[in-house]
């Protein structure tokens, strides 16, 4: 299982085909160089926890998130992701486990933390009474962007978002996926090497989800920075994130890329239904989990392709359904999505 797995770099994820060269033992000539110690990841959590009074929101995570790619933390309501999210942006204590931004203590080191950092929380954070410039402007000051970049700054960040046009106009008056990409605005204003996004599209229609999934993919591309973000939309994150963490009651129950974590329930399913006859000797260099659906049961109709939400059921076990709701029909959900919409 991938569990806690954190799978070092590894190539391209669709073809799941390892990529690594073989360890040379020769010592570097004289002269070389010393070889440079890898990038610190964006984010470390090591033994993660948080509780609130009885309730383990975060129950011991373990994760870490790449510099430049689209991480999605998953889950259900409830399952302790805001919570997560909220230790790495410094806004929680850290009162167990570890916490790194780019190499940075989130307990020891919290100002350099932030200054790494934008967030979009899950609570609407825009001023309906003021415009959209006026609203990106504000986190400019606060984000001690210097006074004479500011306008510009803050023009860049409306035009990265598509709303170069609306920046007049009242908060209040615009659509929810506008609001959205104006907090999407807000956090980009300081320029962060780590964006964290808390729901960005909860509530939103199709066309402003995929809006916003757009513009954050441009911004990634044009300036290469890592975004952490946390959905129950499945689909969303099977689309647009490179490596997800499916979380459940406060843990990682699996970690990896979309087509990893379908093609390891593909396999499960495959050795469920087809148990391995007694006789047969495995190929010593056949691969533990193989992608391809099975073609190898023509007595049995052909298998599905797995979703995600379907590894997400398979590796969470009973009680999803009663204990969290659906993935979609929350009360905090509808709550945020009444106010953006
Ligand atoms: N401020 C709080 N006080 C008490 N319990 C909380 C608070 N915030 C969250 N919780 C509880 O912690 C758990 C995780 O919540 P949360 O991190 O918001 O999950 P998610 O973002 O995945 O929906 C839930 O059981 C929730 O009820
Ligand atoms: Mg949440």
């Amino acid at each position: 299982m991938t569990t806690d797995d954190e799978g070092r770099p590894g190539g391209t994820p669709a073809s799941g085909g390892p990529d690594r060269a073989p360890r040379t033992p020769a010592a570097p000539a004289p002269g070389t160089p010393a070889p440079s110690a890898p990038p610190p990841d964006a984010v470390t959590c090591r033994g993660l926890r948080y509780a609130f009074g009885e309730t383990r929101a975060v129950d011991g995570v373990d994760l870490a998130v790449r510099p430049g790619e689209v991480f999605g933390l998953l889950g259900p309501n409830g399952a302790g992701k805001t919570t997560a999210i909220r230790c790495i942006t410094t806004l929680l204590p850290v009162p167990e486990g570890m916490v790194r931004v780019f190499g940075h203590d989130a307990s020891r080191e919290r100002m350099a933390v932030r200054r790494l950092l934008g967030y979009v929380p899950q609570q609407l954070s825009a001023d309906a009474g003021l415009t959209g410039r006026e609203n990106v402007a504000l986190f400019a000051r606060v984000f001690d962007v210097a006074r004479r970049e500011r306008a510009a700054r803050v023009g860049q960040a409306l035009e990265a978002v598509g709303l170069a046009d609306a920046a007049g106009r009242l908060a209040k008056t615009y659509s929810g996926g506008m609001i959205r990409r104006l907090e999407l605005a807000q956090a980009l204003v300081s320029a962060p090497r780590l964006l964290m996004l808390d729901e960005p599209t909860i509530g939103l229609d199709p066309i402003a989800r995929t809006s916003v999934w757009e513009h954050i993919n441009a911004v990634r591309a044009a300036t290469g920075m890592t975004v952490l973000v946390t959905t129950h939309y499945m689909d969303e994150a099977d689309q647009y994130c490179d490596r997800v963490a499916l979380m459940h009651h406060g843990r990682i129950r699996a970690l990896g890329t979309p087509d990893e974590l379908r093609a390891a329930l593909s396999a499960r399913r495959r050795a469920a239904r087809n148990p391995a006859p007694p006789t047969t000797a495995p190929s010593p260099g056949a691969p533990a989990t193989s992608p391809a659906p099975s073609s190898s049961a023509p007595s049995r109709p052909p298998e599905t392709a797995p979703t995600l939400e379907d590894v997400f059921r398979d590796v969470a076990g009973s009680g999803l359904d009663e204990q969290s709701g659906d993935f979609r029909d929350v009360r905090s959900t509808r709550r945020t999505a009444n106010r953006v919409g």
